[in-house]
């Protein structure tokens, strides 16, 4: 029977010493397969005598369970390893930090447009929108550019190729003035609706954020850019009320007070007298230069004509000041161009996680 005890031992050995199914069922052929070892056996046992087959028989099936029981028993550990092995491969750490969504950021110079709304609305001014595709006369024949003149070259314009109903090309609008023009029209057209005369029409006062486009592009200058347009329009505003409003203005934007501001005379077909607005910091590292932020003046009487109102009763000031500009002062950014690069390393910094 030790003959038997051999050959269980010897396939448990070999079942045990193969790592995977195949080449387990490789190890039973031998043993229990056609010509396996016990299969040999089983045919020899045909050669014995009738009551030597019986207990010879008996053996060899107790042999033959023990190895399947062998073989059975190193299958379902195979199956188990294998098991183990692919979760613990496709494990997933639950503890392990989330990637997280790339949440959107707002832009530096829209971060600066939403500050300048507040600020303006906190001292009473509207906000108005208006096309960034506009007509010649309202980008610059109302605003006192007729045809021709000499002033219109100060911009380079972008036009479309798509005519008015008056016959011009429209533009992309060079400046946010025309909202000046549409605006204060829009206000005097709503007030005639209901009053009789222009003598109880309230101030207007608006400023109108927005993209602008110039045939310009440099460290300085990008052919989209933004201006928000300031008007102050009533019966008694002056360039005093202008010096006023924009200091208010600039030290609210800028969170500080040691700032000065100075009007030079300068030139715009829209205003009269017309002046750029400097402004210059008491400290820090922009401290003691001059920096230009903003044109301004009081609104020229043929503009004034042109919202619809008596230049001899209405009066008032505007003012046009470009946002990447105030937003580089503020945050001491060297080059414009950085605000339309899409890098992120550069975005990131104004929208901290
Ligand atoms: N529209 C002028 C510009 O873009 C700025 C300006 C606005 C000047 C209003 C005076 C009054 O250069």
């Amino acid at each position: 029977m030790t003959e038997l005890q051999d050959l269980v031992d010897q396939a448990e050995r070999a079942f045990a010493d193969v790592d995977h199914a195949a080449a387990l069922e490789d190890a039973k052929a031998r043993f229990l397969g056609k010509s396996g070892a016990i299969t040999a056996l089983m045919k020899e046992l045909a050669q014995l005598a009738p009551d030597q087959k019986r207990a010879r028989g008996a053996a060899i099936n107790l042999a033959k369970q023990a190895v399947e029981h062998a073989l059975q028993a190193r299958r379902e550990a195979l199956a188990e390893a294998e098991l183990t092995s692919r979760l613990t491969a496709q494990a997933i750490d639950v503890t392990l930090d989330g990637r997280g969504q790339l949440g959107g950021g707002i832009h530096p110079v829209v971060r600066s447009w939403i500050r300048i709304e507040e600020i303006f609305r906190s001292i009473g001014f509207d906000v108005a929108d208006g096309p960034e595709i506009e007509d010649d006369w309202t980008n610059f024949t109302a605003l006192n550019s007729p045809q021709n003149h000499p002033a219109r070259s100060m911009q380079d314009t972008f036009y479309v190729d798509v005519n008015d109903a008056r016959g011009q090309p429209l533009l992309l609008r060079t400046h946010t003035s025309p909202m000046q023009v549409r605006h204060a029209r829009a206000q005097v057209r709503a007030h005639a609706e209901t009053s009789p005369g222009m003598s109880t029409l309230a101030d207007i006062r608006v400023i109108a954020p927005g993209r602008t486009y110039r045939v310009d592009s440099d460290a300085t200058h990008s052919p989209m850019f933004h201006q928000f347009e300031g008007l102050w329009i009533g019966r008694d505003v002056s360039m005093a009320d202008l010096k006023g409003v924009y200091t208010g203005f600039l030290h609210a934007f800028f969170e500080r007070d040691d700032i000065k501001l100075r009007f030079r005379p300068s030139y715009f077909p829209f205003t009269e007298p017309s002046a750029e607005v400097d402004m210059m910091f008491d400290s820090g590292p922009l401290r003691g230069r001059w920096l230009e932020i903003s044109g301004a003046g009081q609104v020229h009487p043929a503009v004034v004509r042109n919202f619809g109102l008596d230049p001899e009763v209405f009066i008032g000031f505007a003012f046009g000041s470009g946002i990447e500009r105030l937003t580089m002062l503020r945050y001491g950014i060297g080059d414009l161009r950085q605000f339309y690069a899409g890098d992120l390393r550069f975005l990131e910094q104004f929208n901290p996680a």
